[in-house]
C-alpha cells in the first residue's frame, strides 16, 4: 500500500516527527517531486506517489532514533512496515545509503529520495557540494574513518545526479528555483 499525502502526516504525528524535520521532508518531497515529473515526461516510468510518500516519510524514524544511536533509517524501514507500507520502508531505508547503484540501470524512486534528501540541508536547497560540506563539519569533525566513508558516499550521490539529469531538460543549479515554486498541496 501506497500512503496518501494525508496519511503521512497522520504518520509524522503518530510518530513525533520534530517541527523542524518536518519542514526539511516537505522540501526534500517538492525537490523528488520535481525531478519525479521531470523523468515522467521524458519517458520513465515512475510513481510519483511512490517518490512523495518516501520523500515525506524518509526520516519517519528520526525521533525514535535519538539518544539511542540507533541508525534512523532501519528504525523508519520498520516504522513503513508495521504500518504495512511495503514499497515506502525500501524507499526509506536505503535514503541514506543506496545499496546498489547502476549508473545505466533502470531508474528508481529510491534514487530519487537519496538524492533529493542530499540536496536539502535544514530546508534549504543547496548543492551536493554544500551539503557535503555541512555533513563532515557536523557528524565527521577529526573521525577520519566516517570522514572517508561520507565522500564516498557522495561521489555515488554525484554518479546519481548524472544519470538523473542525463534524462531532464534543466540542470542540478536550477533545481531550487524550481522547488521552490512547486505546489503539491503539502501544506
Ligand atoms: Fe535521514
Amino acid at each position: 500500500m501506497i500512503p496518501s499525502i494525508e496519511t503521512c502526516f497522520e504518520l509524522m504525528d503518530k510518530y513525533q516527527m520534530l517541527e523542524n524535520i518536518k519542514a526539511h521532508s516537505i522540501v526534500v518531497t517538492k525537490v523528488a517531486h520535481v525531478i519525479t515529473v521531470g523523468l515522467r515526461n521524458a519517458g520513465l516510468d515512475i510513481s510519483i506517489e511512490k517518490v512523495v510518500a518516501g520523500a515525506l516519510l524518509h526520516d519517519i524514524g528520526k525521533t525514535s532514533s535519538l539518544g539511542t544511536g540507533r541508525d534512523h533509517s532501519e528504525i523508519g524501514r520498520q516504522i513503513c512496515l508495521e504500518n504495512h507500507l511495503d514499497e515506502t520502508a525500501s524507499i526509506v531505508a536505503e535514503h541514506v545509503r543506496l545499496k546498489s547503484h547502476n549508473p545505466n540501470g533502470d531508474y528508481s524512486e529510491k534514487e530519487i529520495v537519496y538524492y533529493s534528501d542530499k540536496r536539502v540541508n535544514h530546508d534549504g536547497i543547496v548543492s551536493l557540494e554544500d551539503r557535503l560540506a555541512y555533513i563532515l563539519d557536523r557528524y565527521g569533525r577529526d573521525k577520519e574513518g566516517i570522514c572517508r566513508a561520507i565522500r564516498i558516499n557522495f561521489e555515488l550521490c554525484k554518479k546519481v545526479e548524472k544519470k538523473l539529469f542525463k534524462k531532464l531538460t534543466f540542470s542540478p543549479e536550477s533545481l531550487a528555483h524550481l522547488a521552490e515554486n512547486e505546489e503539491i498541496g503539502l501544506t
